[in-house]
């Protein structure tokens, strides 16, 4: 079945690659591109490659493509099943994520206020960090809305994901393809755990799983030192949130084999929301799973990380209700 899907922020780093990708899914039959800026040639540009979707771009006034189109965020978010959010500004050196939150915050608070008025059932993958902030914010946005449902407000940790897999796999000597790390918690520094112990067939050596942990946890500081001052993980992440919304979509269409890790609202530790792997379904997330059996050095990590995250969490709770 056909599906519309709507990237918010797509003239960004991040929004465009993920609209191509986007783009080039064979879920998606319908793709509208909005930013503040240059969606007119971000859509022109991708409506020249011959994949199954139409694609519009939109920006909050004139100048939308194709140029009769609606312009704005309803016309955009109208019919959306999922949304996709890299709206927002990235890290510069020396930068955490919640340094972002000033910036966006707000552009969070206002972007999912429309998905609330204009797509109200969209399943919302949020990319834009503190994702541990701008999750509680979007849902305490909708709430106010009369429209908030656990199962379809979404943080991406996928890059975490994509990280663990790729480091791990590589120490193994494996196809990091074939790897598949469960990381929990949430997506900022020390809240990121891989929990490598579940990875059949490693056994790595104290120091050695210290210093992939670590990595995991601080690997998109080595991409935002490597651009030095020109921004984060863009390509990485772009496919990051494709292979997110994209098993999203296939779990709407009705595969009923979608696991993956998202942060969500949850009930698993006394932090209310918390990355795990979660069973999808037609309706967004069908099921907050559990994470398994853990090892003391990982508790020790989970203890360490939960005062963090939950102030990171009520930080933003409080910046939506006040
Ligand atoms: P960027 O600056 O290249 O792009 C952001 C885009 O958002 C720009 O095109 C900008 O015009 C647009 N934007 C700003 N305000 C907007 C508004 N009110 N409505 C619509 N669009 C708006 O930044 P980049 O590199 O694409 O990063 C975007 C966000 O993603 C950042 O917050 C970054 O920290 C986050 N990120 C998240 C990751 C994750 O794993 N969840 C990984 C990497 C980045």
């Amino acid at each position: 079945m056909g599906k519309k899907v709507c990237v918010l922020g797509a003239g960004g780093g991040i929004g465009q690659p993920l609209s191509l990708l986007m783009k080039l899914s064979p879920q998606v039959t319908e793709l509208s591109c909005y930013d503040i800026v240059g969606t007119a040639g971000v859509a022109a540009d991708l409506s020249h490659i011959p994949s199954n979707s139409s694609v519009t771009g939109h920006l909050p006034s004139a100048g939308t493509w194709p140029p009769t189109h609606d312009t704005g965020l309803e016309a955009a978010l109208k019919d959306a099943a999922v949304v996709v959010i890299p709206a927002g500004v990235p890290r510069k050196p020396g930068m955490t994520r919640d340094d972002l939150f000033n910036t966006n915050a707000g552009i969070v608070k206002t972007l999912v206020e429309a998905c609330g008025d204009f797509c109200p059932d969209a399943v919302l993958a949020i990319i834009s960090n503190p994702v541990n902030s701008t999750v509680p914010i979007a849902a305490e946005v909708l709430k106010k809305k009369g429209v908030y449902n656990p199962k379809k407000v979404l943080g991406v940790t996928t890059l975490d994901v994509c990280r663990a897999n790729t480091f791990v796999g590589n120490a193994m000597g494996k196809n990091p393809d074939d790897v598949d790390v469960t990381v929990i918690g949430g997506h900022a520094g020390i809240t990121i755990l891989p929990l490598f112990s579940q990875v059949e067939g490693f056994s790595p050596s104290d120091e050695e799983l210290e210093a992939l942990t670590v990595r995991t946890q601080f690997g998109g500081d080595e991409v935002v030192k490597a651009k030095a001052g020109a921004g984060s993980a863009t390509l990485s992440m772009a496919y990051a949130g494709y292979v997110f919304a994209e098993n999203v979509l296939k779990a709407m269409d009705g595969d009923d084999s979608i696991v993956q890790c998202a942060y969500v609202e949850s009930t698993l530790t006394d932090s209310p929301y918390f990355a795990s792997p979660c069973k999808f379904g037609k309706d967004g997330v069908e099921e907050v799973l559990g994470f398994g059996e853990i090892t003391a050095y990982e508790q020790g990590w989970l203890d360490k990380m939960l005062p963090d995250l939950k102030k990171q969490i009520q930080k933003g709770v409080d910046f939506a209700n006040n």
